[in-house]
């Protein structure tokens, strides 16, 4: 398990990849097939759910480091663009949802909101701050940056985690007990980067 074959990555990366086309698939049969998958407020629940998922996916490809690094499995690093696309995916779709559904379009009323609803603020700075990652998620564009470069800009996801934790937090307006379980996933996955950075300098530390 700690080492796969390229057949075996492969054949993960396809499961993968339609595995997580599934909560789509959930609503475009609920539109065009069963109706009533999608509630009373069928508009409500399409922005909602591409929200949540959105936010998993973002965990999820999180994860993938604190995961290698703790069960050896090297192969896994190998699932995280597809991973972290799958976040931005969603999102576009969240937002897409938000401006057909939400707005119909009207640029001036989304710009408003944007301005007034601090909620809405923090939820397009994260998507905002998520189009430099998504567009050089490409192993071209990792050469042309080269891997330093890359590494401090793909740091930009350290703040849009938070982001988009408070995104939520901040809309929910009685039940906080969802936006809490993400929030604590979240702290756990940057906390274990903060412990590790603070034993790679303890052990880089010269002995007097
Ligand atoms: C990284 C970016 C984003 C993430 C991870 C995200 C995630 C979420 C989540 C988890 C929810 C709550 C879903 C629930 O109630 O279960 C939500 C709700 C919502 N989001 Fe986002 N969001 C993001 C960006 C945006 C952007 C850019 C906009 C629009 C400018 C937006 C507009 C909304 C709206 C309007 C709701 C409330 C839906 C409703 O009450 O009907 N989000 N989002």
């Amino acid at each position: 398990m700690r080492r796969l074959s390229e057949r075996a990555i492969g054949a993960v990366k396809v499961c993968l990849f339609l595995v997580a086309l599934a909560p789509l698939a959930r609503l475009l049969l609920g539109v065009f097939v069963f109706p009533e998958w999608l509630g009373a407020n069928p508009a409500e629940y399409i922005t909602r759910s591409t929200g949540d998922w959105a936010l998993r996916f973002l965990l999820i490809t999180l994860a993938v480091t604190p995961l290698r690094k703790l069960s050896g499995w090297v192969w896994i690093a190998r699932l995280r663009r597809m991973l972290g696309l799958y976040a931005f995916f969603y999102v576009v779709v969240h937002f897409a949802s938000y401006v057909s559904f939400d707005h119909v379009f009207d640029v001036r009323a989304i710009l408003q909101d944007v301005v007034k609803r601090p909620f809405i603020t923090v939820g397009f700075l994260s998507l905002v701050l998520l189009l430099p990652l998504a567009a050089t998620s490409t192993h071209g564009m990792v050469r042309r940056l080269g891997a330093q470069r890359w590494n401090g800009l793909h740091r930009l996801v350290y703040v849009i985690g938070p982001l988009a934790v408070l995104h939520f937090w901040w809309m929910v307006k009685r039940d906080l007990t969802e936006p809490i379980i993400y929030a604590l996933v979240l702290a756990v996955l940057l906390g274990y980067r903060v412990q590790e950075k603070w034993r790679q300098a303890r052990v880089a530390r010269p002995v007097r």
